[in-house]
């Protein structure tokens, strides 16, 4: 998705800050990528479609480039292909202000109509330059006052939006911005101020960043910045300080993110794991998840959408079998516009990683309006569905790059269960004994994962890779908590290496998929020490019977008899099973797609946060 960087400095050049917090937000997905920068009066512009490079170079094609405030943008092609003209920022009032957005403005096209009658000449196709023009016109009608004109610039467009226009002039440039939907964040650093739509790009500035809540419009100079809240009052907005580190983010020696993703996995475990299991060991402490919050849920509704809301389907079975308590999972684009009944005493969970997906935090929304209490899983600190929840597990699995989600994921299934872990036992539906026993093998999961990374290991998942990757398709079997975990393989293999990959329900195979099986498939199945395991083995037994080829993932020895190839996961607690499971079928698509040459960390068309719908 689109991406926002701007600074603004006394003294020192922005071009080299700007174009490094672009850097760091190429892993978000783009096409095309500007920057505008200002010196005085004097506005400059280049953007190129493609990668940061071209960019670089249209630059280096302007000798006179420099400035000390500055706008970038890395685009994400929604209205209008990918091309220079589409790309951000666009140019208005002459030539005098320039702006960029993330987001969608959905009644762009009777604007441009308006505003072509009025004589202004569009040379975009996106939605996003029609809020450069209304930002000119209303500039001139507020007689320069910038946070005046933004205000009624968005007062007439209806959509989700951040943005920011830089504002040249004799006195010092500025920059406006303002958010509704995607986020925005502001930083005070060195001789100046900057902000972008993700914090990581602000890590190398500033310890500490100031989040925008929706409908505020700040002022950024370089002396500090102004904040002005949906009703035009200034207001102070707490800075919050970033545990995350300006290193997190790189990939060190590791030749994908995605990789070092998989492998800082264990030790995301034990973080997830640290301070959360209380003295007695059969109990979880969570922050906010009260005695008196826990015992009035009735029922809880899983939002999320993708790789989380297979986390989430984790959490329906570990919630339902611990706390005894029903869930309903949905995927957070159907539940909103599926008019859903909300009862009283339901418990909304929002499961992401980002925070900021448009259509998880749409759901949620709604469910709060209809009458839920909300709690989140998250991984962002200071997203907005952190702020907008009740009470909040933080994931702590550290910044992911990896478009391809891994160690979210992990860390999402194992807060899910602790947090199901709590339920159940302020719900009294859960034994001391019982939770001890989960705890106690939950203890064994960051060293058993450890184990799955070595050397060898790894060699061993790529050598399997090797013998499958000409698969004309895959299968991806799970029964119970290992269900998900077929979801989540097919979706990682078919995301990063764009071959055709299913997950189903093992029992659901007999009606249909049955007939796709032949010695061209890979069906990969997912076993473990569940009662489910005998069914699982007739499954195998089937699809060896039509000649498909089967990759036996887990710990049941009798299915890996019946394998052509064996991945073996460690025992432990069947409900803490698909956190082991899944670590192979990361490795298993990391490797598939290396070999089918795919770019692994930016699969194509995909963006790491979905924050439009
Ligand atoms: C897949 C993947 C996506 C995300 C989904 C939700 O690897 O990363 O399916 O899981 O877009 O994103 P978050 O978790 O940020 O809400």
């Amino acid at each position: 998705m689109c991406g926002i960087v701007g600074a603004v400095r006394s003294a020192a050049p922005v071009t080299a800050g700007l174009l490094e917090g672009l850097r760091v937000l190429e892993y978000r997905g783009y096409d095309s990528a500007g920057l505008a920068t200002a010196e005085g009066s004097t506005l400059r512009v280049a953007k190129r479609e493609g990668r940061l490079a071209n960019l670089e170079a249209a630059i280096a094609e302007q000798p006179d480039w420099g400035g000390h405030a500055g706008i970038g943008h890395t685009r994400w092609a929604t209205h209008g292909p990918p091309s220079d003209l589409n790309s951000h920022p666009h140019l208005a009032g002459g030539g005098g202000v320039a702006l960029v957005h993330n987001g969608i403005l959905e009644n762009h096209e009777p604007l441009r109509r308006e505003l072509e009658a009025e004589g202004v000449t569009f040379r975009s196709q996106t939605d996003s330059e029609v809020l450069a023009h209304l930002f000119a016109k209303e500039l001139a009608a507020a007689h320069g006052d910038p946070v005046r004109a933004l205000r009624a610039a968005l007062g007439r467009v209806e959509g989700s939006y951040a943005c920011a226009a830089l504002i040249p002039g004799g006195g010092g440039a500025r920059v406006v911005c303002s958010r509704n939907g995607p986020p925005l964040v502001l930083a005070r650093g060195g001789d100046g101020c900057w902000l972008a739509s993700d914090l990581l790009a602000l890590l190398p500035h500033a310890p500490e960043v100031v989040f925008l809540e929706e409908g505020d419009v700040a002022l950024v100079e370089a002396e500090g910045f102004t904040i002005h809240d949906a009703g035009g009052e200034v207001v102070e907005r707490a800075p919050k300080a970033v545990d995350w580190q300006p290193g997190d983010s790189s990939k060190g020696q590791w030749p994908h993110h995605m990789l070092k993703e998989i492998h800082e996995q264990p030790g995301v475990l034990a973080r997830g794991l640290a301070n959360r299991i209380g003295p007695a060991r059969d109990d979880v402490a969570l922050e906010g998840f009260t005695d008196e919050l826990l015992t009035s849920v009735e029922r809880v509704q899983v939002l999320a959408c993708g790789t989380a809301l297979h986390a989430g389907m984790v959490a329906a079975y570990a919630i339902e079998q611990l706390a005894r308590v029903p869930v309903d999972v949905d995927f957070a684009s159907e539940f909103r516009y599926r008019e859903p009944v909300v009862q009283g005493g339901t418990l909304s969970l929002a499961i992401s990683q980002s925070g900021e997906t448009a259509d998880t935090l749409a759901a949620t929304r709604l469910a709060q309006q209809l009458g839920a209490r909300v709690a989140a899983i998250c991984n962002v600190q200071g997203s907005s569905q952190v702020r907008e929840a009740d009470a909040v597990v933080l994931t702590q699995a550290g910044p992911e790059i990896g478009v391809a989600s891994t160690k979210a994921f992990t860390a999402q299934v194992l807060a899910a269960i602790l947090l199901a872990v709590r339920l159940g036992r302020a719900k009294g539906a859960l034994s001391a004994d019982a939770a001890g026993e989960l705890l106690g093998a939950a203890r064994q999961l960051p060293s058993q994962a450890e184990g799955m990374l070595t050397t060898a290991a790894r060699e061993a998942i790529a050598e399997i890779a090797r013998r499958h990757a000409a698969a004309k398709g895959f299968l991806f079997l799970g029964r119970g908590v290992s269900f998900p975990i077929a979801l989540e393989g097919a979706l990682k293999l078919k995301e990063i290496s764009y071959v055709h990959a299913e997950g189903y329900a093992a029992g659901e195979m007999k009606h249909g998929p049955i007939a796709l099986i032949d010695p061209g498939m890979t069906i990969v199945c997912l076993n473990g020490s569940s009662p489910l395991s005998e069914k699982m083995r007739s499954n195998v037994e089937q699809v060896r019977a039509r000649g498909g080829v089967v990759l036996s993932v887990g710990s049941d020895p009798e299915t890996h008899a019946l394998a052509s190839d064996v991945v073996e996961v460690p025992e432990t607690h069947p409900l803490l099973a698909p956190i082991l499971q899944v670590i192979p079928l990361q490795l298993f698509s990391y490797f598939v797609a290396d070999l089918r040459g795919c770019d692994i960390d930016k699969p194509r068309n995909l963006a790491k946060s979905v924050t439009v719908e």
